[in-house]
Parts: C-alpha cells; structure tokens; sequence
C-alpha cells in the first residue's frame, strides 16, 4: 500500500525520527491498521496480543504507541517504570468506551459471582473490575479456560458471539461493537465474492455474525497475515480494517488482496501520522498514565491472560 505523504518528506521524517528515538531511548510499537508509513518507521508491528506482549518485554525506556487509547494504557499497565506516549490523544476506541466501570459495577451487582472477560479493548479501569482479559486471537482460549456458566463477556459481544458458538457454551454479552467492522455487510461481501469468485473470504471476529458464517477464515490481524502466507490460494477478500492491506502485500507479494469494503477504515487509528509521531518523540508528550491502585488490578487481569 502507497504511503500517504510523499517519498521525499518520508525520507526526512522517518531520519529526523530514527535520531531522536535513539537519543530518548524509545521504541516504537504499531498495530496493523496504521498507516503505512507509520508501520514503516516502528520497530514492531503486530496484533493487540503480540503488541501487549512486546510492550511487557521491550528494555527501553520509551515506548511510542501508534494505536488507539487502550493499547497504550495496556502498555503504561504492564510497563509502569517506562514513559508511554501516544502521538494523538484524541486516538481512542469507540467499541472500548461502549462500557464503563460503574456499568460493569452494577452489573455485577445484579448477577452476583458472575466472571467478568474482558476484551483488550476496554479501559483500565474496565479491566480492574474484570477477571481476565482476552484479545480477538485468544478470546476461545481464555472463555475456554473459564469454568461454568455465569460468564459475562464485554464489550464486543460479536467477539463474544463467537467464540461461545465455537465452544458450545451460553455466555452473557454486553451490547458493544466495533463502529468500523460493524460496517460492513452481507451484501458486500456477496458483491466481492461476485467479482472475486476464486478469492477466499478472510474477517475479524469483530465482524457481525452473519459476516463471520460467510468467511473461510476469521481470526486476529496477525491470524489473517498467517492464514494468508499459509493458504494455497491466490486472492483474499479482506474483511477487517484497510491498514493490514499494508502487511499483506508486504508478505504475499504475488497474492492478491481485495478490501470487502471501502468504508473497513478506523479513523481514529488513522490519526497517528509522522509528524505527530516525531513531536512525541520531541515532547514526550501526550503521556498516558493509570493511577496506581487500578494499574495494579487491571495488570492481574492482563497477566491472567498472558500466562495461558
Ligand atoms: P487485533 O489486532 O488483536 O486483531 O485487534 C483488532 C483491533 O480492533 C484493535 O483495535
Ligand atoms: Fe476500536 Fe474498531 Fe478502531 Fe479497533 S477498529 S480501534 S475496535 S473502533
């Protein structure tokens, strides 16, 4: 996928940027649906799992989230010694903030022992009420992990939709949903299969139902780039945010890669650009940070998940 500024200012954002993130001692971490050029300068690019992961891991001693909100928080979460910035403040989640603590609170009041799993997709202060957290690549693996049926799986309840029909288990949902997945339609991908008859369905499981029944395959960002390398087919039609279209060409360049829909674009992962990365760099600033005693028992919930 072409970058979206020129070749020249590229060349100089991505030198001024490789400069300073070696005087601050930085790393850059990038989720797939970054624009390309952003995925271009990181020095990791992955899926929320691999991306927690890294950010766990990394010795550095700052880390620059090209993402949204949460993903950096989860960062400050696992990582509270080092400075977490986020080159865009106003990047967040509309499906994360579709439940807030004092909802979950009440529900849990009303259901009372029910076990709360949450999706990465949530805020902090979310996941400290919660009892584990899950990511699209390992939401069956942790329901499953899970014993009996008083379960409540927040906030996208398509990701919850799917991973209990894949396991047979009955769980509650919370009426959440990812704006941009939920975009996308059976008609769309109907018209794509008419166009592409060869080409296999790949999606999110962020997707509606009826969208996941029509696929080949669903999965994680990253599960999709593996299907895809994987896969003796030639043509993909490519159910989830336009950003992976980046990666995809990247490790299949002779395969062929079609979008289910041109509306599949996140805007708020669309708002971290070079510029706004290099100043994050400069400023170290816009800082994310979590008060301590929700840092504490949201880290319990994320290492919960990371030790399955
Ligand atoms: P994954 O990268 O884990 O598949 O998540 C997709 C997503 O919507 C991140 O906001
Ligand atoms: Fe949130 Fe959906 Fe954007 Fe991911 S793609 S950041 S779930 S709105």
């Amino acid at each position: 996928m072409k970058h979206t500024i020129s070749q020249d200012e590229f060349q100089t954002l991505a030198s001024e940027i490789k400069l300073l993130k070696k005087e601050r001692k930085a790393v850059i971490l990038a989720h797939y649906y970054q624009r390309p050029e952003v995925q271009d300068i990181a020095d990791f690019v992955g899926d929320s799992l691999q991306l927690s992961q890294q950010a766990a891991n990394t010795d550095a001693e700052v880390i620059v989230f090209c993402g949204v909100h949460f993903m950096a928080e989860s960062a400050a979460i696992l990582s509270p010694d080092k400075v977490v910035v986020l080159p865009d403040h106003n990047a967040g989640c509309p499906m994360a903030d579709m439940v807030d603590a004092d909802g979950l609170r009440a529900y849990k009041k009303r259901v009372p022992g029910v076990k709360v799993v949450c999706y990465v997709n949530s805020s902090a202060e979310v996941k400290a009420e919660s009892d584990i957290c899950c990511t699209s690549s390992n939401a069956v693996k942790v329901v499953q992990s899970l014993e009996g049926d008083n379960i409540l799986f927040i906030p996208d309840e398509n990701l919850g939709r799917y991973a209990a029909k894949l396991l047979g288990r009955s769980l509650q949902f919370w009426p959440g949903y990812c704006k941009t997945h939920d975009r996308l339609t059976k008609e769309d991908i109907h018209k794509a299969k008419e166009e592409h008859p060869l080409a296999k369905v790949i999606v999110h499981p962020e997707c509606r139902e009826d969208i996941c029944q029509e696929a080949d395959y669903v999965g994680s960002t990253a599960g999709l780039i593996n299907f895809s390398q994987s896969s003796d087919a030639q043509e993909f039609i490519v159910g989830t945010e336009s950003g992976i279209l980046h990666r995809l060409h990247q490790v299949c360049p002779e395969k062929k890669f079609f979008l289910a829909s041109e509306r599949l674009v996140c805007p708020n992962m669309k708002l971290t650009t070079l510029e706004k990365v290099k100043a994050a760099l400069k400023t170290l600033s816009p800082r994310v940070t979590v008060n301590e005693e929700i840092r504490v028992r949201a880290k319990a919930t994320l290492e919960r998940m990371l030790a399955l």
